[in-house]
Formats: C-alpha cells, sequence, structure tokens
C-alpha cells in the first residue's frame, strides 16, 4: 500500500460528506508537510464558502489519528499532512521483508506482444534500432517481472525487392566470400555494393529483378541464398545484442517474411469487408480520420499496383496473428516518431477489419531522434549512419579507462568487466533517462559522469551501500526493527516506499525516464543519508535500522537498474 493511496483512502470519505458528491482529495508530496491536499480550495468555490473553512471541516471528519501525527489547514485553504513515524517505519518494515520491494504482480495478468529492435537483414543496425531495442528490452523486463506474459516479436526487415539486388550479389561474390563479410558485420558496405552495382550495371539490375520473381516464385536454390543472408545478419545481431545486455533471442525473431502466407488472404478479407478502394492501381484502404496537409482522405496501401504486398500489409497480418493465435491484448511497437501515422494507420485499418477489438489494443511507443554534439542527427565522420557496434565498443573503452583511473585496485579482469557494465549502462540510461519523445544528445562525458543523472552515478550509489556491508562484515537483517528520527532518514523512508507506485505507472505510459528519475531521486536520498547518518558507528538498535535502510536501497537500486537493462557491479 502507497501512502498516497492511504491518504487518498483516508480523506476521501470525509470529502464526500462535505461535498455531497464524491471528490478526490488529489494528495501528493508537499515541500511544507510530507503530504499536502488542495482539493478543499476548488470544493470550497464550487459550494461558495471559504475554503479554510471547508478544509477544517474535511479535517473533522477525516480519520487520520492512526496515520499522521499532524493534519491541519495552511494557507489559503490547503490540507497539510505529516504522516507518523511509526507508520513510515512499519511501511519500511513491510517493505524489507518483501522480496517484491513493494510492487504487486499484475492483477489481471495479459498477453502482451512487444514489436522491438526490428532491424534489416544485410543492412547494418543504426541507432534508431539502438533505442528501440533499449526501451523495448525495458518495457519486456519490467512487464514481465509485474506477471504479464510478454512475447518479444523482432520484427526483422527480411522481405522485399532490395533482396534481388542482394542476391545476386552474394552469388557474384561466391557463398563463402560473402558469408565471411556479412558476419564481420560489414552488413552496410555489403549493402552498399550491392546497390552500387544495380545502380551502373543495367545488365545486374536486370537479373536483380528475375532474381526477386524466382525470390516470391519459390524457386528452392534462390530460397537457400536468401536464408544465407538472412542467417547470417541475424547471426550478426545476436552479438549485438549480446554485447548490450539485451533479452532478445533467436526465438524471438519473426521477420516480415513469416507473414507472407497470410498477406493475400488479409487483402481478401480487406476486400469482402468492402473495405478497399483501388487508387492508381493499387489496392487501399482509407480509414476515417486520416487525412493529409491538403485534407485529402490519405491511403494505406496493402496492394501495389504491382500485385506486391508491402509494409502495411505485413504489419495488418501480424495484428491479426497477434490478437488471434497469439491471444495477445495488448500490442507495442517501439519504432520512431517517424512512422507514427503508419501505426495509426494500421491500427485504424486492423480496428475496422475487427481483427484488433477490445480489450485488445495497439500502442505506437514512439522515440525521438539520438544527435550528435552538433544538435544534428548522429553521423560518422564519413558522413554515414555511425555503426552501432563501434559506438558499443566506444562505450566500453572509455568506461573501462575511466574505472581503472578510479579504482587502480581492481584487477584487470574485474576492471574490464565493470567498464562493460558502466558502459554499456550508460548509453542504456542515457536513453532511458531521457523523455523518449523528444530527440536527445549524445554527450560521452555527460553520460559517464559520476555526477548527475546518470548510470555510472546510480551504479556507484549501489556499490557503496555494498562495500559498507563489506567492512562491516555483516548481513543485511531484514527483520530489525525500523526507527525513523532523523529528517533524512525521513526522506530516504518516503523515497523506499514509492517504488511500487511509479512502476506501476511506467507499466502503464511506458514513459522509462520516470522510473530514471525516481532512482535519481532515490540515491540522492541515500547520499544525504548516509553524509548526516553514521551508520557503522551507530550503536544498537540505530545501527540495525540504518542497514536496513541500506540494505532496501541497494535492493531497489539493482532491481529498478535491474528493469532498465542495466547491470550493477558490487564494486567500482
Ligand atoms: N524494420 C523496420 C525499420 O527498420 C522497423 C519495423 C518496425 N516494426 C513493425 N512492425 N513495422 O524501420
Amino acid at each position: 500500500m502507497d501512502l498516497e493511496k492511504l491518504l487518498t483512502d483516508r480523506l476521501a470519505p470525509a470529502f464526500a460528506t462535505v461535498a455531497g458528491v464524491p471528490v478526490d482529495p488529489v494528495v501528493r508530496r508537499s515541500p511544507r508537510a510530507d503530504f499536502q491536499s488542495d482539493a478543499a480550495l476548488a470544493l470550497a468555490r464550487r459550494l461558495g464558502r471559504p475554503p479554510r473553512d471547508v478544509a477544517a471541516e474535511v479535517l473533522e471528519y477525516a480519520d487520520l489519528a492512526d496515520v499522521c501525527s499532524v493534519a491541519e489547514v495552511s494557507g489559503p485553504g490547503f490540507l497539510n499532512l505529516t504522516v507518523a513515524d511509526a507508520v513510515l517505519a512499519g511501511l519500511v518494515s513491510a517493505l524489507a521483508t518483501d522480496p517484491r520491494l513493494g510492487v504487486p504482480v499484475a492483477a489481471e495478468p495479459e498477453t502482451v506482444v512487444i514489436d522491438y529492435s526490428a532491424p534489416n537483414v544485410a543492412k547494418e543496425m543504426h541507432v534508431g534500432h539502438l533505442r528501440s531495442t533499449v526501451i523495448g528490452d525495458a518495457a519486456a523486463r519490467l512487464l514481465e517481472w509485474l506477471g504479464h506474459r510478454v512475447l518479444r516479436a523482432n520484427h526483422l526487415g527480411d522481405w522485399g525487392t532490395p533482396f534481388g539486388m542482394l542476391i545476386e550479389h552474394l552469388a557474384d561474390l561466391g557463398e563463402a566470400e560473402a558469408a565471411h563479410e556479412l558476419s564481420m558485420g560489414d552488413l552496410d558496405s555489403f549493402y552498399k555494393a550491392a546497390r552500387a552495382k544495380f545502380d551502373a550495371d543495367e545488365a545486374f539490375a536486370e537479373r536483380s529483378r528475375r532474381r526477386v520473381v524466382a525470390l516470391q516464385g519459390g524457386d528452392p536454390v534462390t530460397l537457400r541464398l536468401w536464408r544465407l543472408l538472412v542467417e547470417q545478419s541475424e547471426q550478426y545481431f545476436l552479438t549485438v545484442y549480446g554485447r548490450l545486455d539485451v533479452t532478445l533471442t533467436e526465438r524471438d525473431f519473426h521477420g516480415e517474411s513469416s507473414y507472407n502466407d497470410l498477406l493475400a488472404p488479409v487483402v481478401e478479407d480487406l476486400g469482402r469487408l468492402g473495405l478497399l478502394r483501388e487508387s492508381d492501381g493499387a489496392a487501399c484502404v482509407f480509414p476515417p480520420g486520416s487525412v493529409g496537409r491538403d485534407g485529402e482522405p490519405l491511403p494505406l496501401i496493402v496492394r501495389k499496383s504491382d500485385g506486391g504486398y508491402g509494409y502495411a500489409a505485413t504489419d495488418l497480418a501480424a495484428i491479426r496473428q497477434r490478437t488471434d493465435a497469439l491471444g495477445a491484448t495488448r500490442l507495442l511497437y517501439v519504432v520512431g516518431l517517424p512512422q507514427r501515422r503508419h501505426f495509426e494507420m494500421v491500427y485504424a485499418v486492423a480496428a475496422q477489419a475487427g481483427w484488433l477489438a477490445p480489450p485488445a489494443r495497439a500502442e505506437h511507443v514512439g522515440f525521438g531522434s539520438i544527435l550528435g554534439s552538433d544538435g544534428r542527427m548522429l553521423r560518422s565522420r564519413a558522413g554515414g549512419s555511425v555503426k552501432l557496434v563501434g559506438l558499443l565498443e566506444e562505450a566500453i573503452a572509455r568506461a573501462t579507462a575511466l574505472t581503472r583511473d578510479r579504482n587502480p585496485e581492481l584487477g584487470e579482469a574485474e576492471a574490464a568487466e565493470v567498464g562493460r557494465a558502466v558502459g554499456i549502462g550508460a548509453i542504456k540510461y542515457a536513453d532511458l533517462s531521457n523523455d523518449r519523445h523528444r530527440d536527445y544528445v549524445l554527450d560521452w562525458e555527460r553520460m559517464l559522469s559520476l555526477d548527475g543523472n546518470t548510470a555510472p552515478y546510480l551504479q556507484y550509489a549501489y556499490s557503496r551501500i555494498r562495500s559498507i556491508f563489506r567492512r562491516a562484515a555483516v548481513a543485511a537483517r531484514p527483520n530489525a526493527t525500523v526507527t525513523l528520527a532523523e529528517p533524512a532518514e525521513r526522506a530516504l523512508a518516503f523515497e523506499l516506499v514509492g517504488f511500487g507506485r511509479v512502476v506501476g505507472e511506467v507499466a502503464e505510459d511506458l514513459e522509462f525516464h520516470h522510473l530514471a528519475g525516481y532512482l535519481y531521486r532515490l540515491a540522492a536520498a541515500f547520499s544525504a543519508f548516509y553524509e548526516r547518518c553514521p551508520v557503522l558507528r551507530a550503536e544498537g538498535p540505530v545501527r540495525d535500522s540504518r542497514l536496513v535502510l541500506c540494505d532496501l536501497t541497494a535492493r531497489v537500486l539493482r532491481q529498478g537498474l535491474h528493469l532498465l537493462g542495466i547491470r550493477t557491479p558490487e564494486r567500482m
């Protein structure tokens, strides 16, 4: 039970008595007391009475005696509430013995499909795929921990006309050489070489076009070469996921091609439902509400004029499969904001067709771009897109060097391990601690800094707490009695008991910067506590109580960072 809810439950009946109708007390943390409720102000306006009188009357009816040490009217008519130390201490004690740290399992677990990462075969993953991978994986970890059945869907771009030229290029190179290039992760140069030949050499272009037809027709040799391309790319993506500490596995690849057999029925059924219109030879659906700048209705093209199916048809087939065969009720699409319109239209058409009906719903978990220090889209020095592995290597190298400087006592192997955890953690946290709807600037200095809202700061806070227990050579005793006398102890306790609420909110809105911000506040509250309240130098019950606060802080930090996909080394 979190405190906002406890106080709300106590105040609501009193407000209802005074108002004659239900009123939300709007309880929130307050700079003046522990909590405040401002609802008396609006209510007084409605009743045409002085706000302080209304607030005082609410207090008379409210049953707060066992929860608050002080409950008083302040200013123009606020209610200021101070939580009794014993109540707060009781909540902390309950948390200390709760393996779930105050985060209940979902009351109604559901099947959630999370569509994320989704790079394209024979193409380098770019930083947009990095964002999708990091955010999607955090969503998967969090929803799984809440008890939902999470299905990871890596909607690999593994089909379409470019495969004609890619397969021809592969055939020209020879299978062994092509496999070698691809397994090195040199996907971009492979793709570019194919593209260059396609543009310069008409005979090659013609062969490529015939190859597309052979691929679609299921020609066995062509299919074998295609599979080689897909498998090499998949192996490469898996090494990137391993580097990134991402939970995606081989089983989660559900490439676009896996929907091929479902595309014709999708279009047929749309026709049968009377939803198709022809536009320039293409079969289209015009979902209600989709209009362009000029006010003209916008079409979703489900079959191109050449008879081929494209991206939209595949996404429609995938929705149908996810709700129908997989039984999912929540469909998440972690894809950049430029594709927002596409998804809005796909969801609208799926709803029209009856493939996406309540309780099933789809959400586009969109995100902005990563910018370079010049404030523009991140580019490599040569002007091309930045190679994801290069970025990860750089993060690990920088973090490892910093780790060696800061703590020369760590052995070689441990420094490398810590450098990896810090480097990867820094990349992920820089992403997740920013409002995902916005662009953010990739700033090495800032994201690797030990001060501020960064992964290294939180990881350091964790390792520092662990070192307290190492130095004292004591284990945590979660059953010890908690007493809260110092303001810094109370402030830390309030943060600790807020974990459940923030996790519950993020499960809804998938705004991970709220979880990041929470962990940062928690670590800062711990710092303030540790500065003012001696732990190992304290004695008896005070020492035991403070050790409970230390241990609980470490456990919440570790669990919170784990949900973000970030490791917590024991020493740094
Ligand atoms: N492969 C696509 C791209 O790189 C992303 C796919 C996103 N998922 C989906 N169901 N459309 O842009």
